[in-house]
């Protein structure tokens, strides 16, 4: 039997039919896949196969169409969201609510890499790369995020302070932060630099020295940002780009 492809684990298929693995790779229909196999087109391990039966295995074995050597690999996708208010970072929501799923849409199935609050906007990044997602979450990597925070009250200098010594909460205190207030604001908006990312972090550091977020975006995220991009829009990382953040999440490039 075929296995079934869990791009949430990133896990590859064990065997895969032939024109299966040539759609994979994002080369051809598995219909025109099949054309390519019949007309010769296709070797396994160096040996043309035209036996359209034929399953492979994506880790061992070498795939080439006229001598091009094809990878599944090819098919990871990367994705920056500008993510609007009102949409929840999940796949499914049990009350029908509107989720970063109706924004963007890849044919391939793609996961957000951490998760902003719904009334959070900014930059969320997407993708079927379960390692360089898994790397850039875990702690250990100290990924960059920037926020611009708007309060609904100005900031006493002395909170600054605390914002960038670390606040306690409960569950621990927070990292040393960057703190820059934006000049003309009357000190209600602040850009903060961190390196967590615990669950709510921001609002409840405000909120634990009395104040209330009015509204808050990420601005940048391992060093990308939503430049260019309007609320609600996405786009595909470039190359250069993807191998930034393998750089920046310790991988090296495959
Ligand atoms: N901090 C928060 O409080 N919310 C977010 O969505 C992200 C960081």
């Amino acid at each position: 039997m075929e296995q079934v492809e869990d791009k949430s684990k990133n896990v590859l298929p064990q065997v895969v039919r032939l024109n299966r693995f040539i759609a994979m790779a994002g080369i051809a229909s598995r219909r025109k896949a099949e054309e390519l196999i019949l007309n010769g087109e296709v070797t396994v391990n160096k040996k043309v196969v035209t036996d359209l039966s034929t399953k492979v295995s994506p880790s061992t074995d070498r795939v080439a169409i006229n001598d091009k050597v094809i990878s599944i690999e090819e098919s990871l996708v990367y994705v920056v969201l500008n993510k609007p208010k009102d949409f929840i970072t999940t796949a499914k929501d049990e009350k029908n609510r509107r989720t970063v799923y109706d924004l963007v849409q890849t044919r391939e199935r793609i996961f957000p890499v951490g998760r902003l609050d719904r009334n959070t906007t900014g930059v969320l990044l997407f993708t079927n790369d379960g390692e360089l997602a898994h790397r850039l979450m875990h702690p250990s990597h100290e990924i960059e995020k920037s926020y611009h925070v708007s309060l609904e009250t100005s900031v006493e200098q002395q909170d600054i302070e605390k914002i960038k010594k670390g606040v306690h909460l409960e569950d621990g205190k927070t990292s040393p932060t960057r703190v820059q207030l934006v000049p003309g604001t009357k000190s209600r908006d602040l850009v903060l630099i961190m390196h967590e990312g615990r669950n709510r972090q921001v609002r409840r550091m405000f909120e634990s020295l009395g104040y209330e977020v009015k509204r808050l975006d990420r601005i940048q995220y391992a060093g990308l940002t939503a430049e260019g991009l309007g609320r609600g829009r996405w786009r595909y990382l470039s190359n250069a780009e993807v191998r930034m953040l393998k750089k920046y999440a310790g991988l090296k490039e495959k």
